[in-house]
C-alpha cells in the first residue's frame, strides 16, 4: 500500500475509534490542523514539477475530502450519542407525586377542624362567638349557675382546684364551658345567641375521658325562645356537621341545676365494623345536654326571668370529632404523634365552610 494509502487508513481507524468529541478533535487537528499529517503533505505539492504536482494533488485532495467526510460522520454519531447519555441521565418521571412544599406539609388537628367546622355552622345561623378564661371562679362554674353549696352535683364535676386564698374562696379550672353562659348574660342585653368553644378539666383518664377535654356551649335568651327552637338547632348542627341528610334525635329527660327542664340528647346510628352510620340503625349515642335555662340562673345574670327565658346546651366537641373522624381512642388526641398528625390531620389551606363543604 502507497504511503497516501496508509495514511488514509491509520486516519479513518482513529476516528473511528475516537469514543467521545474531544478525541475526534485531536484526530482531526493531527489530520488537518496547520501541522497536520495531511497538511504537511499538502505543503510539498509546491515543490513538485507541474505533473507530478497534478495527479499527487488529487491524491492527496482526495483522501483529505475522505476524511474531512468521515470526521463529519463521526462527530454527528457522538453529538446524538452525548445527547442520548444525558437525556437518560436526566429523565424526569412526571407521574411521580409533587413534594409537598413546607408551608403545606403542616396538618391542622383533626379538634381545631372540628372546631373551625362548628363555628361555621353556628356562625351561619347567626351565632357569636364567645369566650371565657380556662381558670374560673366557684362562683361562675357552680354558683351563679344554681347548684348550691354542698350540692351532690358539684361532686359529680370531679374538679381540679386551686389552693384557698386567704378569703376562703378558691379558683378552678372549669369543669365545663357554662360559666361563659353566666359572662355572656352578664356583660350582654337579651336578645343573646352566642355559641362558646374551649377547653374543659375534669379529674378523668381513659379511652373516652382524658383530664382536658373540649365543650361548644350555646345559649338563647330571648323573650320567646323555646324548645322548638332548639331542636331545630341541633338537628341543623348535626345533619350540617355529619354531613348527612337525616339525623334521627331521642331527647330523654335528665338532670342539671342551670336548666329546667334539663335534657340529654342522643343520636341515632348504627355501628357496624367499628364503623358508625348516622340517620339509620338501631343504636342511640348520647351527644350533648341541654335544656331551659333556669329562671335562678336569669336571675343570677341579672335577667329578668318573667320577661326573658332562654336555651342552652353543652355539647363535648372530643366525642363529635371521635365520632365524624373515626377516632378510636381519644387520648390520641394529646399525645403529638406526627404519625397520627398525619393520618387524622387536615391540610392547612383547606378551611372548612358550609359554600365549599366542611371536610373534603
Ligand atoms: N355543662 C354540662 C356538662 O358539662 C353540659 C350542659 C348541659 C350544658 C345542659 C348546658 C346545658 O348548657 O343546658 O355536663
Amino acid at each position: 500500500m502507497s504511503d497516501l494509502g496508509k495514511l488514509e487508513t491509520e486516519i479513518l481507524a482513529a476516528i473511528a475509534a475516537s469514543a467521545d468529541e474531544a478525541a475526534l478533535e485531536n484526530v482531526r487537528i493531527g489530520a488537518l490542523g496547520k501541522k497536520g499529517s495531511i497538511s504537511a503533505l499538502l505543503a510539498t505539492l509546491g515543490k513538485m514539477a507541474p505533473d507530478e504536482r497534478k495527479t499527487q494533488g488529487a491524491a492527496i485532495n482526495a483522501v483529505k475530502d475522505k476524511v474531512t467526510e468521515a470526521l463529519t460522520a463521526r462527530r454527528d454519531v457522538l453529538k446524538s450519542a452525548a445527547l442520548d447519555a444525558r437525556l437518560a441521565s436526566e429523565t424526569v418521571d412526571v407521574t411521580l407525586p409533587v413534594r409537598e412544599s413546607a408551608a403545606e406539609q403542616g396538618r391542622i388537628h383533626p379538634l381545631s377542624q372540628v372546631m373551625d367546622e362548628l363555628t361555621a355552622i353556628f356562625a351561619d345561623m347567626g351565632f357569636a362567638i364567645a369566650e371565657g378564661p380556662d381558670i374560673e371562679t366557684d362562683d361562675y362554674n357552680f354558683t351563679k349557675l344554681n347548684f348550691p353549696e354542698g350540692h351532690p352535683a358539684r361532686d359529680m364535676h370531679d374538679t381540679f382546684f386551686f389552693n384557698p386564698k386567704p378569703d376562703g374562696s378558691r379558683l378552678l379550672l372549669r369543669t365545663h364551658t357554662s360559666p361563659v353562659q353566666v359572662r355572656a348574660m352578664l356583660a350582654q342585653k337579651p336578645p343573646i345567641r352566642i355559641i362558646a368553644p374551649g377547653r374543659t378539666y375534669r379529674i378523668d383518664s381513659d379511652a373516652t375521658h382524658t383530664p382536658q377535654f373540649h365543650q361548644v356551649e350555646g345559649l338563647v335568651i330571648d323573650k320567646g325562645s323555646h324548645l322548638g327552637h332548639l331542636k331545630w338547632i341541633l338537628a341543623e348542627f348535626c345533619k350540617a356537621f355529619f354531613e348527612v341528610d337525616n339525623v334521627n334525635m331521642r331527647f330523654r329527660p335528665s338532670f342539671f341545676p342551670f336548666t329546667e327542664p334539663s335534657l340529654e340528647v342522643d343520636i341515632q346510628c348504627r355501628r357496624d365494623k367499628g364503623e358508625i352510620r348516622f340517620g339509620e340503625g338501631e343504636d342511640w349515642l348520647e351527644i350533648l345536654g341541654c335544656g331551659m335555662v333556669h329562671p335562678n340562673v336569669l336571675r343570677n345574670c341579672g335577667i329578668d326571668p318573667d320577661v326573658y327565658q332562654g336555651f342552652a346546651w353543652g355539647m363535648g366537641i372530643d366525642r363529635i370529632a371521635m365520632l365524624k373522624y373515626g377516632i378510636a381512642d381519644l387520648r390520641q388526641m394529646f399525645e403529638g404523634d406526627v404519625r397520627w398528625l398525619n393520618h387524622y390531620g387536615f391540610k392547612p389551606l383547606e378551611v372548612p365552610t358550609l359554600a365549599g363543604g366542611l371536610s373534603t
